[in-house]
């Protein structure tokens, strides 16, 4: 296993609609072990493939710090099934380091995928499993939690990414998607 260099916004990868996983071969396997150390490693409570440069659909999630008896999961291909109920909490993401927002989701998913033995899984969520599992799922779409807040804290968030940066002397990002 591995740690995996996490890509940071506005890193194009993470734009990218990640592919379906048609074989669970042993490079899918050996990247599910990677994502794994360097979710644990950061640390954070999930990961989207994408975030490490790979825009395959696939998500490691555990909120069991937060919400024992969950345990670590691996979603292959997940699908939302049904949603139900609206909640509003902050959230940070390891590909916008240091910045937190809040954020409007669904209450309760239902999800499906694919466990890394290629079982049918099918997990109901609430709380915190929940809203890990709407922003892990919007990594594969291409879509990060900053598109989901208000257009003026939108504008906030580029000025002082943009700031942030410049003062790491990253190359001129002349626009922030
Ligand atoms: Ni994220």
């Amino acid at each position: 296993m591995s740690l995996l260099p996490i890509s940071v916004y506005p890193d194009p990868v993470l734009r990218q609609k990640a592919e379906r996983v048609e074989n669970i071969d042993d490079v899918i396997q050996c990247l599910i072990d990677d994502m794994i150390e360097t979710m644990q490693e950061a640390p954070g409570i999930g990961l989207a493939a994408n975030q490490v440069g790979r825009p395959v659909r696939v998500v490691v999630v555990d909120v069991e710090c937060r919400e024992p008896g969950r345990g670590l999961l691996v979603l292959i291909n997940p699908e939302l099934i049904s949603a139900s109920g609206q909640t509003k909490s902050e959230e940070g993401c390891l590909s916008i380091p240091g910045y937190f927002a809040g954020v409007a989701r669904h209450q309760e998913v239902v999800v499906q995928a694919l466990d890394r033995e290629g079982q049918r899984i099918e997990i109901a969520a609430d709380g915190l499993l929940s809203i890990c599992l709407q922003h892990e799922m919007d990594h594969l779409e291409g879509k990060l939690f900053i598109d989901r807040i208000s257009p003026i804290s939108r504008d906030i968030f580029k000025r002082r990414w943009k700031k942030k940066l410049k003062e790491e002397g990253a190359e001129a990002q002349s626009c922030l998607d």
